[in-house]
């Protein structure tokens, strides 16, 4: 059994705002039961004016730390899948860093052949960040096995929602998880296979503006391709696609079918491509788990918050096998294996 890569502690957190669908109908043309008949979402979670990315993704970190039981000087890598940073540069992972503590520089004017290493490294694969995070992590363990990784997913979609755009703005919310990754020690979970897909060719299909193909200049208004732009119905489509495929792809490769999964996380996009993906690959209801209600879709946190909500409901423990998928912007999809 391939225990390279073990999850030790695992962390979220979410901003306590709440943004309910009749918080929805005060500013848009919208209404309880479209909102819930097409997405199965009830509720959101929105950042205050102040906060940042960085900040649930730090809150979320902290408490992954303290429930892997490390203190946060063994992490030797930080990586923050996120495609809403709270800057084009610095990278969060750089900002979290900090916060922990952990800036190589804290007190000591030269980098010494005993300064402890420590790499930060943001990526952008969407929605589906936190699978891609895992397969990167899988081969920073790889490279060494005394590494300690901590992979946090961190998005603040609410800063590129348009809230004229009533058919995409209802979906998204805000939040943050974090696992520590190690080769060693204890864990609850072991990460057994993880597979990816992309296809650049259908980027179109969802974009967030604000990056350097906008020509802003001082004094400029920003217009609706700064905010986060989706095709959903051909976006369904593809996403249901997607998921069933790697999926199956991830199964077959490891000689199971979908009968010896106990337990199926998707990405919480919205409950209507949730019921698609398990019922095409036939997997019982009763082992699909979703609380796309209560966060909407919160892209590359979302497996992670539904994981944290599995665990405690008692649902995740080692030995029982955990199959997560998850699709989004790029295009980007992945599955991976959990037990
Ligand atoms: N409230 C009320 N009416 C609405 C709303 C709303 N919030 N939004 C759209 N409508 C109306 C439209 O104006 C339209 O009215 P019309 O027929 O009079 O023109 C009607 O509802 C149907 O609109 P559609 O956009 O065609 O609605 P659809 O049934 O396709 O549902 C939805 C929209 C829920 C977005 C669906 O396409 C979907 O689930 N797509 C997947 C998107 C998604 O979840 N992406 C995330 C995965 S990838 C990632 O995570 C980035």
């Amino acid at each position: 059994m391939n225990k390279l890569c073990q999850i030790a502690g695992l962390g979220i957190c979410v901003p306590e705002r709440v943004l309910s669908n009749h918080d929805l109908e005060q500013i848009m043309d919208t209404n309880e039961e479209w909102i819930v008949s097409r997405t199965g979402i009830h509720t959101r979670r929105i950042l205050d004016a102040s906060q940042g990315t960085s900040d649930v993704g730090f809150f979320a970190a902290q408490k992954a730390i303290l429930d892997a039981g490390i203190d946060a000087s063994e992490i030797t890598h930080i990586f923050v899948a996120t495609c809403t940073p709270d800057y084009l540069s610095p990278s969060v992972s750089c900002l979290i860093a900090a916060r922990l503590g952990l800036s190589a520089y804290s007190g000591v004017s030269t980098i010494s052949p005993t300064t402890k290493s420590l790499m930060c490294l943001d990526f952008n694969a969407a929605c589906s960040g936190f699978v891609y995070g895992l397969e990167v992590a899988r081969a920073f363990l790889a490279l060494d096995s005394n590494a300690v990784v901590l992979l946090i997913a961190a998005e603040a979609l609410s800063r590129r929602m348009n809230y004229n755009d009533r058919s995409t703005s209802v979906l998204f919310g805000d939040g943050a998880g974090a696992v520590v990754l190690r080769s060693k020690g204890d864990s609850f979970l072991t990460v057994h296979d993880v597979s990816c897909g992309t296809d650049g060719d259908l980027n179109e299909l969802i974009q967030i503006g604000g990056g350097t193909n906008m020509n802003v200049v001082v004094g400029d208004t920003v217009k609706e391709d700064f905010f986060l732009n989706m095709q959903g119905r051909d976006v369904f489509k593809h996403a249901v696609r997607c998921m069933v495929q790697e999926s199956l792809k991830l199964l077959s490769r490891n000689n199971l079918t979908i009968d010896d999964v106990d337990l199926f996380i998707p990405h919480q996009a919205n409950a209507r491509i949730i019921e698609a993906v398990g019922s095409r690959l036939e997997i019982p209801a009763e082992k699909v788990f979703t609380n796309v209600s209560e966060y909407g879709n919160t892209s590359a946190a979302s497996i992670l918050l539904a994981l944290d909500d599995a665990r405690k409901a008692g649902k995740v423990e080692a030995g029982k096998k955990t199959l997560i998928t998850t699709f989004g912007a790029g295009l980007t999809w992945g599955s991976a294996l959990l037990s």
